[in-house]
């Protein structure tokens, strides 16, 4: 994994492989306050025996057998207001990489897991830092099934279950990971917010289609209509329309 050479600028050039390790995210995090926090860094692991999710969930992956790792961006072009921007372009850069690798039926869970056929496939936690008015450091935390064939969570799948193929390099797919990641994040970086948003829009999981969700008040049927600017989801219910933080909505499943 040490030796894997991205067609990229800067993301991946400088790379720190750890066969096993507790979370990718806490380690780029301590590079970064060690000072060594190069733009463009990846730490990457085969085995995370702390890994974190969303929502202060655990994030567990068998070992050797997805991507598992966290890529250190300085987006100092952005205002922690606009942290959910860098969320976008992540996001879209994860589905170009699975949409090249032919997979059908991609989508993005608000706000930022990757879907496949109504099943979780990926997961991204993006852990910034702020220096003034500006963004300084984001540690962008990316975890992606891609040969793992069980799980315990049965709303859960992988690249190679959806796509019926066989066992699929881990190296060559990180090395094309770089390179889409790389693409939105120099997208957004030269000003092209606008078209990252509408592409999230388009590709957002139930987007537009009336489904059920659970809020403080209980469950009722509604339909996204977007997000805001800070990232809060719009969702137009029965009688009024609403913004929603990350721990003020679920989505249910039937
Ligand atoms: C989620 O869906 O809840 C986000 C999951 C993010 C998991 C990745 S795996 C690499 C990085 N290190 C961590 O500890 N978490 C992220």
């Amino acid at each position: 994994m040490n030796k894997i050479q991205p067609k990229t600028l800067f993301v991946g050039k400088n790379i720190v492989y750890l066969p096993t390790c507790h979370s990718t995210n806490d380690i780029a995090s301590e590079k970064i306050q060690n000072g060594e926090g190069i733009d463009g860094t990846i730490v990457i692991t085969d085995h995370q025996t702390s890994g974190r999710g969303q929502r202060g969930n655990t994030w567990e992956a068998l070992k050797a057998q997805n991507i598992t790792m966290s890529l250190i961006l300085k987006p100092s072009f952005l205002r922690p207001s606009e942290q959910f921007d860098l969320n976008m372009a992540v996001s879209t850069g994860i589905y170009q990489f699975f949409k090249a690798n032919g997979t059908e039926g991609i989508s993005i869970k608000w706000p930022n897991d990757i879907y496949i056929n109504d099943k979780k496939a990926g997961g991204i936690l993006i852990e910034s830092t702020i220096s003034g008015n500006n963004l300084n450091y984001s540690v962008i935390g990316i975890g992606l099934n891609i040969n793992q064939n069980s799980f315990s969570n049965p709303r859960a799948t992988s690249l190679t279950v959806e796509t019926g193929s066989a066992e699929m390099p881990l190296d060559a797919l990180v090395e094309q990971l770089c390179f889409y990641l790389e693409t939105a994040y120099l997208s957004l970086k030269n000003g092209h917010k606008e078209e990252i948003k509408k592409k999230y829009l388009e590709i957002m999981f139930r987007a537009g289609r009336l489904s059920r969700f659970r809020d403080e008040n209980g469950t009722f049927l509604g339909t996204i209509r977007g997000v805001d600017p800070v990232g809060k989801l719009i969702v137009e219910g029965e009688i009024t329309e609403k913004s929603y933080d990350i721990k003020e909505i679920e989505y249910l499943f039937d």
